[in-house]
């Protein structure tokens, strides 16, 4: 059987109601270089979260190991520029980014998956963005990245990208963002999924080249970063 379709009868066996109880952590594989998956869309079932799916899966297979994590499952707090970080490697703010900061120091690929909102990125991911401050200020106001400088050439970004619209700007203000994000982080611009005019597909499963081409980026990930 195809590897494709083999993944989309996985896909959709996983639709049953025992997936809410599953924890917002999802590690699915245990083996090789990690990649994480961050999903931006509110809707932990809707395209955008299909398209991740296949493209960790993609990662998996080329022998990362995955983890997908929901921005909207999390409880944090947007940056309240206490600036603890300027001369601290984490924030002052008690709440989930403290389990999040240790999973992005040590990740070797990092997939962004997000519908477009209001021309950016939803809130909550742009929030969660905002919180590396702590990033930001060891590598640019104290130089000392908190990324080890060996793992720099290493790290890469993809970014997964849909849009409800199809005009030639609907990207441009989400991939600032996502490429800023990447550069705190010291992840390489790996390469993007860009999917526009939503209104009109709606259905992204009814779409197998859009969930194989998701599949594929993710498989190029990570086999670059397995070798
Ligand atoms: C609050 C909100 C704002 C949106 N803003 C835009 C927009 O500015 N441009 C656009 O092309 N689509 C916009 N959309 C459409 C989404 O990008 C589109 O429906 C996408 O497929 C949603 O993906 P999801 O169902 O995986 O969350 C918006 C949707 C919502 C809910």
């Amino acid at each position: 059987m195809p590897p494709v379709l083999k993944h989309l009868f996985h896909f959709l066996d996983v639709q049953d109601p025992m997936q809410r109880y599953m924890p917002r952590f999802h590690v699915y594989c245990c083996m090789g270089k990690k990649v994480i998956g961050l999903l931006g869309s509110p809707l932990s079932d809707g395209n955008t979260a299909k398209l991740l799916e296949w493209a960790l899966k993609g990662a998996e297979d080329a022998g990362c190991m995955v983890e997908k994590i929901e921005v909207a499952s999390l409880d944090f707090q947007g940056c309240m520029e206490m600036m603890f970080c300027r001369d601290h490697e984490t924030c002052i703010m008690d709440d989930d980014m403290q389990q999040i900061y240790p999973k992005f120091r040590e990740l070797d690929g990092l997939i962004i998956a997000t519908p477009v909102m209001t021309m950016g990125i939803p809130g909550k991911l742009k929030s969660l963005i905002d919180r590396f401050q702590v990033f930001f200020m060891a590598k640019y106001m104290r130089n000392k990245s908190l990324i080890p400088v060996e793992r720099k050439a290493e790290r890469k970004g993809l970014f997964i990208g849909i849009s409800g619209m199809k005009i030639p700007e609907v990207f441009i203000g989400a991939k600032f963002t996502v490429e800023a994000f990447f550069d705190i982080l010291d992840c390489q611009y790996f390469g993007e999924l860009l999917i526009n005019d939503m209104d009109t597909i709606r259905d992204i499963t009814k779409r197998a080249d859009l969930l194989e081409a998701a599949y594929q980026k993710g498989y190029a990930l990570g086999k670059l970063l397995t070798g």
